[in-house]
């Protein structure tokens, strides 16, 4: 298992990774009024130190004002209002714009309809300390999936399959939604080209994340499907996502015969495996050698520096927006509207 056990092997991971900042969960939501007020509570009670951002695209159900009843009562919950339903893909990247923005130190992508249980977030976080992204997974040993249709398994079972195939990556579960990143991670994705807007925006920063030769760990979950509103899959989310990862499938494999492999150099191998031992093993290496940042994709902070990054980091990254209705006063172009009321 990967997902931190308190062995030396495991205090040895965390230290050449370096501390956690705090958390902000990032919630999109599109029509979850009936799920909102529970995801949220949940949420702050697994895990009380988090942050939480809920990204709405102007839902007709009125989720939006739900939301804002729940940041008026707590601190610790923002909400974004965005101008309409433009894809899960756009409201992370513009929920992950605000987090970088407001200094939060982990970005974590979760479901507002219950299908990822918070309650399992603290195993997230802790195999984040090893790791510069996590990947809540049901396709790995220990995970699975709870009333689901076979026809829906199917798909994801099947989505996963020709993604890790057409792109050669060593994950089981590619197209899933309950992640944890480090911040440093995602600034290194390069999000700005992230053209993705349905579903293959998970395979996307995956794909991202292991070609950029991040250390990815793939962390068995439960998903629960949903019991109430409408899944927001689609025939368009699918073809969307079929047509990307064969063009990037393609693209990779073009780029390779023509000598243009991008994947970064020494780190690209071992460092990436999913699925943990090997993985493990590699870091453990490294860190007993003294080899504190080598071969940690770049991606790792120095020992030395992270330690002086937490002091500076003292005070509370949410603390630096003015609380609670401050995400929420925006309407319109959000992302635009978060960083004016941070100047
Ligand atoms: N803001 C916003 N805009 N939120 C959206 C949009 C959108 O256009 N589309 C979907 N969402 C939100 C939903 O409200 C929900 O909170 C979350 O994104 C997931 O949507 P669902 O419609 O419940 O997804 P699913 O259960 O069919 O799919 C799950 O599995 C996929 C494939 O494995 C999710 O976990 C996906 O993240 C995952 O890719
Ligand atoms: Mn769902």
């Amino acid at each position: 298992m990967n997902d931190g056990d308190g062995t030396p092997a495991a205090a040895a991971r965390e230290r050449r990774f370096g501390p956690l900042g705090t958390a902000l969960v990032i919630i999109p939501t599109y029509n979850e009024a009936e799920n909102i007020k529970a995801i949220v509570t949940r949420v702050r009670e697994a895990v009380p130190d988090a942050h939480v951002l809920v990204a709405d695209d102007n839902s007709p159900d009125g989720t939006g004002k739900l939301a804002d009843e729940l940041a008026a009562g707590d601190d610790h919950v923002q909400v974004m209002h965005r101008k309409g339903k433009e894809g899960l893909g756009a409201a992370y990247l513009a929920g992950f714009r605000w987090g970088l923005e407001h200094g939060y130190g982990v970005l974590i992508e979760m479901d507002a309809d219950g299908s990822h249980q918070p309650e399992e977030l603290p195993r997230l976080l802790t195999a984040l300390k090893g790791a510069d992204l996590v990947l809540g997974s049901r396709w790995v040993p220990g995970g699975r999936v709870v009333n689901w249709p076979k026809s829906r398994e199917f798909i994801s079972r099947g989505g996963s399959m020709y993604s890790r195939i057409a792109l050669d990556l060593p994950l089981r579960d590619i197209t899933g939604g309950y992640r944890a990143f480090r911040r440093e991670t995602l600034e290194g994705l390069g999000l700005e080209e992230v053209a993705s807007q349905g579903y293959c925006f998970q395979v996307d920063l995956a794909r991202r994340a292991i070609k950029a030769g991040y250390h990815v760990v793939e962390v068995p979950i439960t998903f629960v499907e949903r019991e109430l509103g409408d899944s927001k899959m689609s025939r368009d989310i699918l073809v969307e996502a079929l047509w990307r990862v064969t063009t990037w499938g393609v693209g990779e494999r073009v780029g390779k015969v023509l000598g243009r492999d991008r994947r970064p150099g020494p780190a690209a191998e071992g460092q990436t495996a999913a699925g943990g031992d090997a993985s493990a093993k590699a870091g453990d290496v490294s860190a007993e050698s003294g080899d504190v940042a080598a071969g940690s994709g770049g991606a790792s902070t120095e020992t030395g520096d992270a330690s002086a990054k937490a002091g500076g980091e003292s005070a509370k990254p949410g603390e630096a927006s003015a609380g609670p209705g401050d995400a929420s006063a925006a309407s319109g172009d959000a992302s635009a509207k978060a960083s004016d009321a941070k100047a």
